[in-house]
């Protein structure tokens, strides 16, 4: 499947600000606590063709997917590198500017790629100039794209009220379980592309009894039809696993079909949060 491109839109005019190339599948990193865990488990992933890895502050990793990004091989143009803005960091114009520079630090690069606000800034007051920040971020080059992450639809909205540029990913919780039409779709109307996390629900529909009864008519895993899935809905997906063989399942998703058992999965909605769902706070 072809990489997505991403756009942040001028407000008003829709005129292109920034945009970048995003491959349908990329690398999550959260939870990877073991040591060099991390690290190991991106450079397998890199090796059997990913290309984007979604990190963030809060995972306490960005050092690790720096260092494996510069041990891979692959140039690091090749590499699309997602890092968010932490929610307790969220608080200002000045913490977010002084947050993606240690994000950078970390690193050890130029610049990110994506440059996501975790989730919406606890202290209401504090999102416009939090998306400020990210707009001259943006403008100086620290960042090459910017996005967000958990916003609801309310949130999208009130976003656009503010902003001067909108974010071209809205990173949100989307797997057969919790199908969230409508965010997706104004998402999309708002010219940003979804970003699925969590498409194996953290883990705890990844062996599902249900799905992979489904997905056995079609000699396929529950995770790749899952995962599958969420493609097919036009998201991009970030899958976790530090084990390459799971790695390597995951990202042949890619080339499954699951258009005789389509209905079977729509039906598997049941709005299941598997973790925090912030899309939902006021
Ligand atoms: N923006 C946000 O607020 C937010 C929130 C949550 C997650 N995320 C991002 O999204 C990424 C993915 O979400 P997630 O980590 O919550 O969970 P996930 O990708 O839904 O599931 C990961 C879990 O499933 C297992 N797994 C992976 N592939 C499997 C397979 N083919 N068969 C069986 N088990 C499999 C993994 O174990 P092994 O490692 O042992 O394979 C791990 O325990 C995160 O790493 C993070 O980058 C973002």
């Amino acid at each position: 499947m072809e990489p997505i491109r991403a756009i942040n839109r001028e407000v008003g005019s829709g005129r292109e600000i920034a945009s970048i190339e995003i491959p349908r599948i990329g690398l999550g990193v959260w939870m990877m606590n073991g040591p060099n865990e991390c690290k190991n488990a991106v450079i397998d992933a890199i090796s059997i063709g990913y290309r984007m890895i979604d990190t963030a502050r809060s995972y306490g990793n960005e050092e690790e997917v720096g260092e494996a990004i510069r041990e891979s091989g692959i140039d690091r143009s090749e590499i699309t590198v997602v890092t968010k803005l932490r929610r307790m960091h969220a608080i200002s114009y000045e913490s977010t500017i002084e947050h993606c520079k240690i994000s950078l630090e970390k690193l050890a690069m130029d610049q990110i790629d994506l440059y996501l606000v975790h989730a919406p800034p606890e202290d209401a007051g504090a999102r416009e100039p939090v998306w400020r920040a990210m707009e001259d971020l943006l403008e100086a080059g620290l960042v090459r794209t910017i996005g967000v992450s958990n916003y609801g639809v309310h949130h999208l909205r009130d976003l656009e009220s503010y902003a001067k540029i909108m974010p071209c990913v809205n990173q949100v919780e989307l797997n057969p379980w919790i199908q969230r039409p409508e965010l997706h779709s104004v998402t999309r109307e708002m010219g940003a592309i979804t970003m699925a996390y969590s498409p194996l629900a953290r883990g705890q529909k990844a062996n599902d009894p249900e799905i992979s009864e489904i997905s056995n008519k079609i000699g396929c895993t529950g995770a790749q039809a899952a995962i599958r899935w969420c493609l097919d809905q036009g998201a991009v997906v970030i899958p976790k696993s530090s084990d390459p063989s799971r790695q390597r399942e995951n990202l042949d998703s890619m080339g499954v079909n699951i258009d005789p058992i389509r209905n079977e999965i729509d039906n598997l909605d049941s709005n299941h949060v598997s973790g925090w769902d912030p899309t939902v706070e006021p």
